[in-house]
């Protein structure tokens, strides 16, 4: 949601902050724009609608030169997606110039009352206001860039992180967050000084630095070019910086031969599984460790319901962790959408235990959902991918996934870690509170360790999805069926398909099929079933049966040697043989391909589907 670059140093400016935008264009690519100033002084902005190579094809022959810059890549909020309301935005008298993510929810009283004040806009955004806000305090109270953005911010209601050049300053930069990611790469150059580096996430820096600083919320930096950086509140009070070392490779953020990040994203998993559950997962001892619930042994041992919270595929993942915590730890678990969460009053109580399930960290709804939990004094668990993002740093303790950098929009490799740390967190508080045999506490741990493999298996055995997915190109709607365990994959194989092939699709328990559904089948509609042989097989062949007897089209997922439902589909994707609790890591693997080459045979981008972004860090 928005992405934010920034440079000061030795170097030129344009090719870093060109090449971040690149690598943060998941976050928002319907606009994007630059602020340079050169060595004569000259602060320019360059913008323009659609992504960061329509604004490279714009600025083809201008001067792009100076060592000092801030650029951004927008995902629309305020004001539709133009070069009138790209980032940087100017303030009036074209001083400074602004980039943010964010919303200023106070905007418009605050538009008003500048405009009152004689100030004008060009755009419909909330971010030209804060640009003025900060020109207006620079000038009303005869102060320097630094203390009027402090003074701007203290007025502003919302989230923000934000870049901010002077022209009459060209050697410094100012940024600042709250709500919103910003991480300052702290590097060398090859004369020995410091240099900075912004970015909404590590992505744009980790080429020239892995010594990072995470900006906390209401921290103001500066930074200038004698390596000076200093780091205060929003009351003035100075902030010792946290250097910390990027655990992230640049390979990570490459397509490694692949032809989008989606692809090569669904081919990782069965490698960024096996990170995952290193070290956490012992078949010899048949143990697991998590040092989080190690650690906090006392409050699992006394939680009496857990609450799960998450958006979009990640509340996918939480939904088939609940099924396994409360089937193998008799703990009531409740999951819950962060964004109905946050405004509905829940009920929380003192021993309940909140997991905020999310990739990024960023989500703002699941980070406010939290914040809420924190309040009513719960104990807060993060999974995430991201290190260091917001909600693993608000959370009290928490897993890492370490799937690596997920880039493409639509997620998988990070759906299979969420789904397979759930499973570990499932097992590791089981063994606390003894909930399982240990019989099969062993054999669930040994499962376990092999569903990398088994997921590299039914990668190699449905090679041929690319050919058939091309019978849907012209397809206007699916169903995805699931039980059970695979009620969750349903909707996420139907989510999957919808981001990035724009093909309406619903996810469905198979039962309630009767209940609705059933009225939409007939010979145009394919059918998609998980129907692996453990679980519920009996009712589901005969969902399968009610769905063939009105003429749909079954595609079904099944488990390597299952002739009988074979038999009766269009269509098989075949799995090899796992618990019932772990089918969901497998069984979404085709479901995956299969969206990934119908959006290709439509001509999709599917790595940047149309409105969506990654990071939805506005609520
Ligand atoms: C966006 C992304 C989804 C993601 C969701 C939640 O909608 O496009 O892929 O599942 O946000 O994101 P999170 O980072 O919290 O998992």
């Amino acid at each position: 949601m928005c992405g934010i670059v920034g440079y000061i140093g030795d170097q030129e400016a344009y090719p870093i902050l060109i090449k971040g935008l690149h690598r943060l264009e998941y976050r928002g690519y319907d606009s994007a724009g630059i602020s340079l100033i050169n060595n004569q002084g000259t602060l320019s902005v360059y913008k323009s609608k659609g992504k960061v190579s329509a604004l490279e094809k714009s600025v083809e022959g201008k001067d792009i030169s100076g060592t000092i810059g801030i650029a951004h890549t927008r995902w629309a909020t305020h004001g539709e997606p133009n070069a009138t309301n790209a980032h940087p935005h100017f303030s009036q008298s074209k001083n400074l110039s602004l980039v943010h993510n964010g919303i200023i929810e106070n905007y418009k009283s605050l538009r008003a009352e500048l405009e009152k004040n004689g100030m004008t806009f060009c755009s419909e955004t909330d971010t030209e206001v804060l640009v003025q806000l900060v020109e207006y305090m620079m000038n009303s109270h005869r102060c320097d860039l630094y203390t009027a953005v402090q003074l701007a911010l203290k007025n502003v209601v919302g989230a923000y992180a934000i870049a901010i050049l002077e022209k009459s300053h060209p050697d410094q930069l100012v940024c600042a967050r709250k709500g919103s990611p910003l991480i300052i790469g702290v590097g060398t150059t090859p004369s020995g000084r410091k240099e900075f580096y912004l970015g909404s996430d590590a992505t744009p820096i980790i080429e020239y630095t892995n010594q990072v600083i995470y900006l906390n919320d209401e921290e103001i930096a500066i930074m200038d070019r004698t390596g000076r950086l200093d780091i205060t509140n929003l009351s003035n009070v100075k902030q010792t910086p946290q250097l910390v070392t990027l655990q992230m490779n640049l390979d990570q953020l490459e397509k490694g031969g692949y032809p989008h990040f989606m692809l090569k994203e669904i081919w990782e998993q069965p490698a960024a599984l096996r990170t995952c559950i290193r070290g956490r997962l012992n078949v010899v001892d048949k143990d697991v460790l998590l040092s989080g619930i190690i650690d906090h042994k006392d409050k699992f041992l006394k939680c009496r319901r857990i609450i799960i919270c998450a958006c979009g595929t990640s509340w996918h993942s939480a939904l088939i962790g609940k099924y396994f915590i409360e089937e193998a730890c008799k703990i009531p678990v409740e999951v819950e959408y962060a964004s109905e969460f946050r405004y509905r009053n829940p009920v929380i109580l003192p021993d309940d235990i909140v997991i905020a399930v999310s990739q990024s960290g960023e989500t703002a709804d699941t980070l406010a959902a939290i914040q809420l939990a924190k309040e009513h004094g719960a104990f807060l668990y993060g999974i995430c991918n991201v290190i260091g993002s917001s909600i693993a740093r608000a959370t009290h303790t928490g897993t890492y996934l370490h799937v690596g950098p997920e880039i493409g929009v639509a997620s998988t490799k990070a759906f299979t870690g969420q789904v397979i740390t759930l499973c570990l967190l499932g097992l590791a508080i089981a063994k606390e509170k003894k909930t399982l045999p240990d019989e099969l506490f062993h054999i669930l741990v040994d499962e376990l360790q092999q569903i990398p493999d088994k997921m590299q298996w039914t990668l190699e055995n449905n090679k041929d999805i690319d050919k058939f997915a091309q019978m849907f190109t012209y397809c206007k709607n699916f169903i995805y069926l699931g039980r059970g365990y695979n009620y969750p994959v349903a909707l996420e194989g139907a989510l999957k398909l919808k981001e990035i092939s724009y093909i309406h699709a619903e996810g469905y328990p198979a039962a309630e099929m009767k209940h609705g559904p059933i009225a939409l089948i007939d010979e145009e509609m394919p059918v998609v079933v998980i129907a692996p042989k453990h679980g519920m097989y009996e009712k589901i062949v005969s969902n399968i049966q009610e769905i063939k007897s009105r003429k749909g089209k079954i595609i079904s997922v099944v488990t390597q040697g299952d002739e009988v439902v074979r038999n009766m589909s269009d269509y098989s994707f075949i799995i090899p043989d796992t618990r019932d609790c772990f089918v969901p890591m497998l069984a979404v693997i085709p479901l995956q391909l299969l969206s990934y080459y119908v959006a290709i045979s439509k001509g999709r981008n599917v790595d940047q589907p149309r409105n969506l972004a990654k990071s939805v860090t506005v609520e």
